[in-house]
């Protein structure tokens, strides 16, 4: 079998080809995004495809690249994969969801000290010549509360840096969560935001999250506490949280994430909190790290390798998830078909008309997709691919080993 192609765009950290290519596979580097022109010229000569956010994979990409095996967005989002079409054009799409996951939690414990000693105002005006040596209004967090709202990944990272700093941690979920350490769970959201000195948010961008932060909440947060927001910019209600500053009820905030960003550095950002005292602002950079780009590298160059290898699904977005170990002295045959009635008996009426012996045979389906792996021993497989291959209602077919 030659070595599979792969193309990696968008400045993909080189660790991810260090990884791919020690593997056996092809690997070629651009550094910018493909228009959707481009990557109908380039991709006919790849099997794999690595992207991060600005390149996006249209229907008409999928359906014109018929060879294609996988997509990896280097990256925590897949919107910009038109994602149904690339399940029912049997790809499966992978990203890495948690490779920035400390990032943020270190962040928010910067943000938190920053914000209990006032640094960002003092910087500015230490920078504009204006001296305030002042011990007013400045605090150690050792001992204070910190709450936690969404006990996820980040959340319970956080919840761990800052206990080890003399942090109180309460946190609530709306899934029952195992506390870490001696991080006490809220029965509800306001009897965390009476107790708290810090109120961070880590809840994902859901319909039930929107606007989760608004005037009754900013009312029931503790007098004189501080709010941090590195979640998504639709949990908060921005005019009211200016309203909750201007009355100095909230003592302070930090804001990664905003309902409204710039699409790129060129243009400009806009915000109600500029200007406003205690009010830290960032561009949406609490995953933004060369460590974290580096754990991306490394985490999607492994799901292209465990799939490209071994069939694993295992983390695909939008596909069914399969993760078998390797079976010793079989060929595995992978096949992924339209869901209907029958796919299975054509299949296996081809298997044992080619007189091969199935070792073991898993099928996971969806409402769309079926996916099928295949320990066949056999020396026949790859001609049994190409059979099967051609039934009315295959997608794709491989041989991996
Ligand atoms: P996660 O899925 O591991 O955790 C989210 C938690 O929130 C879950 O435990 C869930 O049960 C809980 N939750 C959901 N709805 C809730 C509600 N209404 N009230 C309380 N809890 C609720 O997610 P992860 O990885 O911890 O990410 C959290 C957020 O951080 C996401 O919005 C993500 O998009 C964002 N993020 C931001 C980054 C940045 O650069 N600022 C980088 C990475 C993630």
């Amino acid at each position: 079998m030659s070595a599979l192609r792969i193309l990696l765009v968008e400045n993909i950290h080189e660790v991810a080809k260090e990884r791919l290519v020690s593997e056996g596979f092809k690997v070629d580097l651009i550094s910018h995004a493909p228009s959707e022109e481009e990557l109908l010229k380039l991709l006919p000569n790849y099997d794999v495809l690595g992207i991060r956010s600005k390149t996006e994979i249209t229907k008409k990409v999928l359906q014109n690249n018929k060879h294609l095996i996988a997509i990896g967005c280097f990256c925590i989002g897949t919107n910009q994969v038109d994602l149904v079409s690339a399940r029912e054009e049997g790809v499966p799409v992978f990203n890495a969801p948690h490779s920035n996951t400390r990032s943020v939690a270190e962040l928010v414990i910067a943000e938190m000290i920053s914000l209990s000693r006032q640094l960002g105002d003092r910087n500015t005006k230490a920078h504009v010549g204006e001296w305030v040596k002042s011990a007013v209004g400045a605090h150690e967090v050792r001992g204070k509360t910190l709450g936690i709202v969404g006990y996820g990944h980040i959340g319970s990272q956080v919840s761990i840096l800052a206990e080890s700093m003399g942090l109180k941690v309460v946190f609530y979920d709306v899934v029952k969560k195992l506390p870490l350490g001696n991080a006490v769970s809220m029965p509800s959201l306001s009897e965390l935001l009476k107790i708290s000195d810090f109120v961070t948010l880590h809840v994902p961008e859901t319909p039930e999250t929107k606007d989760l932060m608004g005037k009754e909440q900013f009312a029931a947060m503790k007098p004189g506490s501080h709010l941090i927001n590195a979640s998504r910019g639709t949990v908060v209600v921005i005019d009211e949280l200016v309203a909750a500053l201007k009355s100095k009820h909230v003592a302070g905030c930090a804001i990664d994430v905003f309902p409204e960003e710039p699409a790129s550095n060129k243009d400009k950002f806009q915000s109600p909190l500029q200007g406003l005292s205690n009010v830290i602002l960032t561009p949406h950079i609490g995953g933004s790290t060369e460590e974290a780009q580096f754990a991306i590298g490394i985490e999607v160059a492994e799901s292209f390798r465990r799939y490209l290898k071994i069939g694993s699904t295992s983390g695909a977005v939008n596909f069914p998830n399969v993760d078998l170990p390797v079976k010793q002295g079989t060929s595995r045959l992978l096949n992924v078909h339209r869901n209907e009635p029958g796919v299975l008996g054509e299949i296996n009426g081809l298997i044992s008309r080619a007189g091969a012996n199935i070792e073991g045979q898993y099928l996971s389906t969806d409402e769309r997709i079926g996916y099928l792996v295949m320990d066949l021993h056999s020396s026949k497989a790859q001609g049994l691919a190409e059979e099967i291959g051609k039934l009315n209602r295959s997608i794709r077919t491989r041989v991996v080993y």
